[in-house]
């Protein structure tokens, strides 16, 4: 009996500790995982745009500002362009949608690259878009790729 329950908590210790080794299984170790650390504020940003641009790059220019943008252009922090303002708007329309998307690819001063989000492309012209129309603007969406 009491040989059992021995051979019985043995054979449990194999498992988990098989099942942590089967867990760990192709992970870099050591010095790379090292550097991957070190780098992994860039990396991350470099890494993560495409993939979940990809994964979500179906969002409206609605959904976008109100989950991304919003946090600053709906107060105006930092000087951001109120949603709505049109005197704020006016020059920045101006650009046309290609500029305006540039600079929010890029960022712009007190702006994120991007505004901060994970966005594709095509995500942040509707964005822009709607930003714009609804603060005096005209602009067309881009065709739907
Ligand atoms: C952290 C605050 C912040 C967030 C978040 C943010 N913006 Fe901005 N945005 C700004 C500020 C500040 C400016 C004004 C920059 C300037 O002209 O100095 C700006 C300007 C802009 C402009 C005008 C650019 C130009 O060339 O005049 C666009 C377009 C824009 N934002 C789009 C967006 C979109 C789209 C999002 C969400 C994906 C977003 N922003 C999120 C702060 C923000």
């Amino acid at each position: 009996m009491l040989q059992l329950n021995i051979r019985t908590l043995a054979t449990a210790g194999a498992l988990v500790l098989s099942v942590s080794v089967f867990a760990m299984g192709g992970r870099p170790k050591g010095d790379e995982e090292g550097t991957n650390s070190r780098i992994a504020p860039v990396a991350h940003v470099e890494l993560a745009a495409p993939s979940a641009g990809a994964a979500a790059g179906s969002r409206s220019g609605e959904q976008i500002y109100k989950t991304i943008c919003a946090a600053c252009h709906e107060a105006g922090v930092a000087n951001a362009p109120k949603l709505g303002d049109k005197t704020a708007w006016a020059p920045r329309i101006a650009l046309g949608l290609d500029g305006l998307l540039k600079s929010a690819i890029a960022g712009k001063n007190a702006m994120p690259p991007k505004g901060g989000s994970d966005a594709n492309d095509a995500e942040l012209a509707r964005t822009i878009v709607y930003m714009a129309n609804k603060s005096g603007g005209n602009l067309k969406e881009p065709a739907a790729k």
